[in-house]
C-alpha cells in the first residue's frame, strides 16, 4: 500500500473546503493516515519547494503558502501518488479536468488549491519533512 504528501492550499482553506476535499479522497479509495492543522514558516516553505528555487515565481509561491493556515495530509492506499494527482487535476485550474479538485476550488495556476506529491520519492522526502514517523498511522 502507497502513501503520499498533500497540502490543502491557504486559498482553499479560506473557501472551508477542507471536508469536500478529503470527502473527494474519500470517495476515490484514499484514506487519512496523517492531518494537521497548521501555518507554514517561511524557511520550512522554501525547503519544501527547494526544486523551484530558480524559478521566477518562487516568492510569490513561498509568500501564498506562508500567507494562512494549510492542512497537511498522508493519504493512504492503492497507487495513491498517482491516484491523488488525478483527484487533484492539473497544476492550472484552467486546465484541470471537470469535477477535479483543482477545477473545483482552484483560482488560479498559483493558487491551485492543493499540492500532492509527484512521485514516491518525493512522498517520503515531503512526508518526513512534515510528520514524525509515529505521527503517520497505517489506516
Ligand atoms: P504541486 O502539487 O503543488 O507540486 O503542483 P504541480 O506538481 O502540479 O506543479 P509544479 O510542481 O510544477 O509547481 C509547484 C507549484 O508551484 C504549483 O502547484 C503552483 O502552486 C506553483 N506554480 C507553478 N507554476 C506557477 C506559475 O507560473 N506562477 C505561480 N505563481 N505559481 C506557480
Ligand atoms: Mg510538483
Amino acid at each position: 500500500i502507497e502513501q503520499t504528501f498533500s497540502i490543502i492550499k491557504p486559498n482553499a482553506m479560506k473557501k472551508n473546503a477542507i471536508g469536500d476535499i478529503i470527502s473527494m479522497f474519500e470517495a476515490n479509495g484514499l484514506k487519512i493516515a496523517a492531518a494537521k492543522v497548521t501555518i507554514l514558516s517561511k524557511s520550512k516553505a522554501e525547503e519544501f519547494y527547494a526544486e523551484h528555487k530558480e524559478r521566477p515565481f518562487f516568492g510569490e509561491l513561498v509568500s501564498f503558502m506562508t500567507s494562512g493556515p494549510v492542512t497537511i495530509m498522508c493519504l493512504q492506499g492503492e497507487n495513491a501518488v498517482a491516484k491523488n494527482r488525478e483527484i487533484m487535476g492539473a497544476t492550472d485550474p484552467k486546465k484541470a479536468a471537470v469535477g477535479t479538485v483543482r477545477a473545483k476550488f482552484g483560482d488560479n495556476v498559483g493558487e491551485n488549491a492543493v499540492h500532492g506529491s509527484d512521485s514516491t520519492a518525493s512522498a517520503a522526502r515531503e512526508l518526513a519533512l512534515f510528520f514524525e514517523k509515529h505521527e503517520i498511522c497505517n489506516v
